[in-house]
């Protein structure tokens, strides 16, 4: 397994793999990799003869009051997982790579629409943020395919919008949310949980899964989603937004809106204590 920490040695690596035919899948990481991450790396494998894993922390992603210097930093973990899953390379862009100018002064690129609606709603600036290092590390890398994970569904949409609108020549595939055995979905956040936290984590999952339920028998979506909102309070998270919506666009559904096969899907974010959870479902009627 190779490391690569600049851009010369990237680039002559990957044009080595090209002369001789291979493909190449990339996935993107902030490094503290769990099962989630190695099974984006094995979807990566089984599209790709070569796959190469960036680790980098992206300060343009993080607001002044998020967790950036405390975001788990485990390089020397992550390489044995990566060097166990017969990773080809490892890249590990830094800060000057990345911004130039700084990250405050660089150019950014952001999705329009999608970028601003949930999640970008509660954290402005953060779609930019990941927009903009995936577009970098795309230029730096030029793979032929990427993988990202469904447990971040809205930025799965934008990285495929951004591609699709600049026009860049790379497959976006997805990976299924991974999950803990009582539910709750893998994530490098959660560590931060101490352990009461961690044993209501579970709430969510399972409050989701009820929103679902209750959508399926017909419950009207308003009802449905403050019976869900009420539940995970009552359990102590502060909830950022629980919201049904159809995956396409990601636009609200309306009661005459709920169709047999309708693809529909329920994102949430939640503060437990200091950790930020997020989570969706994603079901048909
Ligand atoms: O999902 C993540 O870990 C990050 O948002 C990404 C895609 C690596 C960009 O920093």
């Amino acid at each position: 397994m190779a490391v690569c920490q600049n851009t010369e040695t990237l680039r002559t690596q990957v044009a080595r793999w090209r002369e001789s035919g291979d493909s190449i899948a990339f996935v993107p990481t902030m490094g503290n990799l769990h099962a989630g991450h190695l099974s984006l790396v094995e979807i990566a494998k089984q599209n790709a003869e070569r796959v190469i894993v960036s680790i980098y922390v992206n300060p343009l992603q993080f607001a002044p009051d998020e967790d950036f210097s405390s975001y788990p930093r485990t390089l020397e973990d992550d390489l044995k997982k990566l060097d166990a899953l017969e990773t080809d390379l490892i890249f590990l862009p830094d800060d000057t790579m990345i911004y130039p100018q700084g990250e405050q002064h660089s150019t950014f690129v952001e999705v329009p629409g999608l970028s601003h609606i949930i999640e970008g709603e509660c954290r402005p600036g953060f779609f930019r943020g990941v927009a903009t290092v995936v577009l970098k590390l795309f230029n730096l890398v030029e793979p032929d395919m990427a993988v990202f994970g469904e447990k971040d569904f809205q930025q799965l949409l934008i990285i495929r919008r951004l591609v699709e609108d600049l026009c860049l020549p790379i497959k976006i595939m997805s990976g299924a949310t991974l999950r803990e055995g009582d539910g709750l979905a893998m994530s490098s956040r959660n560590i931060y949980l101490d352990t009461q936290e961690r044993g209501k984590s579970r709430f969510l999952s399972a409050a989701l899964i009820e929103f679902q339920h209750q959508i399926k028998r017909g419950v009207d979506i308003e009802k449905a989603q403050t019976s869900c909102v009420d539940v995970l309070k009552k359990q102590g998270f502060l909830v950022d937004y629980v919201t049904l919506r159809e995956t396409s666009e990601l636009a609200l559904v309306s009661e005459d809106g709920i169709s047999a096969n309708k693809s529909l899907i329920i994102l949430a974010a939640v503060k437990l204590g200091k950790t930020r959870l997020i989570d969706n479902l994603k079901f048909t009627i």
